[in-house]
């Protein structure tokens, strides 16, 4: 993945379908859910795809032949809650990732995050850290995460989000140039109330059915 502060965004049709389950406010939990999890495979497979191989060499029935194995300690971080729903299509991927949670709510009046609980594996400077939320709004959440992230030892870091609002974007990459983006869209702007226009309303609500 190029190091630059220009964010990937997914281009598919799958996912420009899905999106649009997730934005109709009138989809209900169960098809949320589904939608989400195949979105997050998309963005998981685009967050994977220039991981370090090793050669390893292994016996088919016919012969001996060269095979390869992905030579990279990987790390999940969801920021919680809603951060969870894109850790289980990475963990399809690499079964052996480690997960760290991080938790942190959005203050509803300052819109600025609040850090709730963290439990981190160890050795993050040696792994690709994939930080996973859906939401990057004002980024308030993401540059809090990145920097205790880094505070904590990790030096290759990944933003995974579903939906960005410009000024989320711009404020991480901006702040954090070394720290790659990929998104699946990018929405308009935020209102008043700093939600994502035209977003999808609160992830974490709706794929957990408590709004
Ligand atoms: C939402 C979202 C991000 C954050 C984005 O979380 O999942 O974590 O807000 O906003 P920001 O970029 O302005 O910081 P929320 O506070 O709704 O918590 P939840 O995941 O528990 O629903």
């Amino acid at each position: 993945m190029t190091n630059s502060n220009k964010p990937t965004i997914i281009q598919h049709p799958i996912v420009a379908r899905d999106l649009t389950i997730l934005r109709e406010s009138t989809t209900k939990t169960a098809d949320f859910r589904v939608a989400m999890a195949r979105i997050a495979t998309i963005l998981a497979y685009y967050a994977l795809k220039d991981l370090p191989l090793r050669e390893i060499e292994v016996d088919t029935p016919i012969t001996r032949t060269t095979g390869y194995q992905i030579d990279q300690k990987i790390v999940i971080v969801p920021i919680l809650r809603a951060g969870l729903s894109l850790v289980d299509a990475i963990i399809d991927f690499v079964p052996d990732a480690k997960v760290g949670h991080l938790g942190m709510y959005r203050d509803e009046t300052t819109h600025q995050p609040v850090d709730y609980y963290s439990n981190m594996p160890e050795d993050l400077d040696k792994a690709l850290v994939l930080l996973v939320d859906p939401m990057l709004a004002t980024g308030g959440s993401a540059d809090d995460a990145i920097d205790f992230l880094q505070n904590s030892g990790a030096e290759n870091i990944r933003f995974i989000s579903l939906i960005s609002a410009p000024e989320g974007l711009e404020r991480i990459s901006n702040k954090y140039p070394d720290v790659p983006i990929i998104t699946a869209a990018v929405d308009e702007k935020l209102n008043d109330n700093a939600f994502i226009v035209p977003g999808l309303g609160d992830a974490g609500d709706r794929y957990f059915g408590t709004h």
